[in-house]
């Protein structure tokens, strides 16, 4: 299964969600989730991610690792989005930006 990562929050790009052909994109305020049991692993949202981050499930780094549940979890509790809008209005400021996990919101 593919899983969005910390890169995702505070841009929220969305591009991802208009190639989703499952549509399985769920949003949080500021960062998406795949549901791992709707996700046909067709990879299609990888490159229109501006920001690289949706990553397989095994190419999870240890420190990334938290994310698989994070996505599910949030995935089950979080709206359906199948439609783009603008990214967060400080997006780029973002984009480049680490340690960003401590700016999910929940
Ligand atoms: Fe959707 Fe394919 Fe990305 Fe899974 S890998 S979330 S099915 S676009
Ligand atoms: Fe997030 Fe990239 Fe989609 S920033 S909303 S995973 S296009």
């Amino acid at each position: 299964t593919f899983v969005v990562t910390d890169k995702c929050i505070n841009c929220k790009y969305t591009d991802c969600v208009e190639v989703c052909p499952v549509d399985c994109f769920y949003e949080g305020e500021n960062f998406l989730a795949i549901h791992p049991d709707e996700c046909i692993d067709c990879a299609a949202c990888v490159p229109a991610c501006p920001v690289d981050a949706i990553l397989d499930e095994s190419d999870l780094t240890a420190d990334q690792s938290v994310f698989l549940n994070l996505n599910r979890e949030m995935a089950e509790a979080c709206p359906n989005i199948s439609v783009r809008r603008a990214p967060l209005p400080d997006a780029e400021k973002w984009a480049g930006a680490k340690g960003k996990i401590d700016e999910l919101v929940r």
